[in-house]
């Protein structure tokens, strides 16, 4: 089964009403290449603004959810809130919550079961930090991040795996094709081996770390990358390029 290319675009802790309406209305406006799946994750306070503002075909993701129905917990938001809102998506296991805000592999795991349970689509995503990658670790790293979620999840066909080198994040560094590739591909490879054959062939596989209009069109030539999850770029007019890369 091919697997539909992905773009998403987390906007992380940026823009105000006025500058996230532009982006939108600069989506809403744009050619975007109806073979690929655009999600967009404005901060929480504009997931409303956002999915009434953009177009259907535009899929509108939150940044966080919590693991629990409702209740005493300041702060936080939950999946039937969400899909009360028409949120379809949420990125979770990002790191930048890992490392900000102490999120386990464990944590991320439960708020992944709990969402997908719930019927909302999950962006997970994991990654090794350069002094990993320097060790030569990177990939028991991911594989570590992978059981632990495999350890609770059942389901995946709910879920986006996004693979995102913490020292590609916002430094401009991006991951050479190579580089990428070979994680895509281990990846893949301990799905097929770990989960089964099946969910191996239908999962997405995002790069995330540095995609910007330049690099885009050859890291989408790798037969492993289904996609990108774009954090600064997708702030900019240049995400409709990103969108439209699949050669
Ligand atoms: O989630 C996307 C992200 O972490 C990558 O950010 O700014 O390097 O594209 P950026």
């Amino acid at each position: 089964m091919a697997r539909k290319f992905f773009v998403g675009g987390n906007f992380k802790m940026n823009g105000t009403i006025s500058s996230i309406k532009e982006i939108v209305d600069n989506l809403n406006k744009a050619q975007l290449d109806p073979n690929v799946e655009t999600v967009i994750a404005p901060p929480a306070l504009y997931l409303l603004l956002v999915r009434e503002h953009a177009k259907k075909e535009i899929g509108v993701a939150a940044q966080n959810v919590f693991d629990k129905p409702n209740g005493a917990f300041t702060g936080e938001i939950s999946v039937h809130q969400l899909k009360d809102s028409g949120i379809d998506w949420v990125i979770l296991g990002h790191s930048e919550r890992r490392t900000n805000l102490a999120e386990s592999d464990e944590v991320v795991a439960s708020k992944t079961k709990y969402a997908t349970e719930n019927g909302l689509n999950v962006i997970w995503c994991c990654g090794e930090s350069l002094e990993q990658r320097e060790a030569g670790k990177t990939l028991e790293v991911i594989a570590a991040q992978l059981a632990a979620l495999k350890s609770q999840i059942s389901d995946w066909s709910r879920i986006v795996i996004a693979y995102e080198p913490i020292w590609a994040i916002g430094t401009g560094k991006v991951a050479t094709t190579e580089q990428a590739q070979e994680v895509h591909a281990s990846i893949r490879a301990w799905l097929a081996k770990e989960v089964s054959q099946k969910v191996a062939d239908e999962t997405r596989i995002l790069y995330g770390g540095s995609v910007s209009e330049k690099n885009c069109k050859d890291l989408s030539k790798e037969k492993d990358i289904d996609g990108f999850l774009v954090g600064g770029a997708s702030l900019k007019p240049a995400f409709v390029d990103i969108i439209n890369s699949k050669v």
